[in-house]
């Protein structure tokens, strides 16, 4: 454990939520001459190893890209191994999950989503429903693009059903469409493998989220770099568009 990072952590300023485009899973495994999938296979050890943190830190939002609406792109076998160890993850996670009262959510669109899988997810969302303690929320056939247009779509059924009106559409409301309007928006974006691009991740929950890139490939990223990522992002100085002086009175 890195205690000198627990040590410059400030318990009372953890981000309230935290945001992962886990990368670097393939990259990974090539640099050890393995196939891709061990690269994401080792990546899960990494996803409990950051959950655990999570849990203890008391961080309440993790939010993980895990699989976006692109990935469809990549050669079949890949995708399919991805379904086949998410599915496992999910089921093999379930236990711990409910043992420290951690909820799991799903952003994304479920369409798509193999059948099997998507009956695993239910079934740990359903079980988990009712804790607290923290919201692992896995962005599954996510697509922030995608997200943003069905809201829209959502929008204007309700608007032509007389549920909502035009005059109310406010940023807020607007953003009570989205897959988890009620989930703050991320504090921290954390993304492995030195790629500094956002790749279609929550581009409306960004706008005022303080970025953290490293080369650190994502199964490799273990406590310790998670603990190394919020001691930079406690030296931040989030100004929301103010002056410094203001954000410090
Ligand atoms: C991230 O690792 C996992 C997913 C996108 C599912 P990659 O598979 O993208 O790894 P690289 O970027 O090829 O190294
Ligand atoms: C982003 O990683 C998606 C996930 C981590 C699930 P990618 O590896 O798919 O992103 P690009 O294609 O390099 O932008
Ligand atoms: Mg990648």
């Amino acid at each position: 454990m890195n205690s000198g990072a627990m040590d410059r952590l400030d318990p009372h300023k953890l981000p309230r939520h935290l945001a992962i485009i886990m990368d670097g899973n393939g990259r990974w495994a090539r640099k050890r001459l393995l196939n891709r999938v061990s690269g994401h296979e080792a990546g899960a050890e990494s996803v409990r190893e950051v959950v655990r943190c999570c849990r203890e830190l008391g961080i309440a939002h993790l939010t993980l890209y895990a699989f976006s609406k692109e990935n469809w792109q990549r050669p079949a076998t890949e995708v399919n191994a991805l379904w086949r160890l998410l599915k496992r993850f999910i089921h093999s996670e379930l236990p711990d999950l409910i043992d420290k009262q951690i909820r799991m959510r799903h952003l994304g669109d479920p369409e798509g989503i193999p059948a099997d899988v998507w009956t695993e997810l239910q079934s740990a969302i359903e079980r988990t429903a009712s804790f607290d303690q923290l919201s692992v929320n896995l962005a599954l056939n996510y697509g922030g693009r995608h997200e943003i247009v069905r809201a829209a779509a959502n929008f204007a059924r309700d608007l032509a059903a007389g549920r909502a009106s035009v005059d109310r559409l406010t940023p807020e409301t607007f953003s009570a469409y989205l897959y988890a309007g009620d989930i703050p928006d991320p504090d921290l974006l954390i993304r492995t493998s030195g790629e500094c691009r956002i790749s279609n991740f929550l581009l409306w929950q960004l706008a005022y989220t303080e970025i953290y890139f490293t080369d650190t490939l994502w199964p490799d990223f273990r406590r310790r770099q998670l603990l190394d990522a919020l001691v930079d992002y406690q030296g931040r100085e989030r100004r929301f568009g103010k002056t410094s002086e203001q954000v410090q009175d």
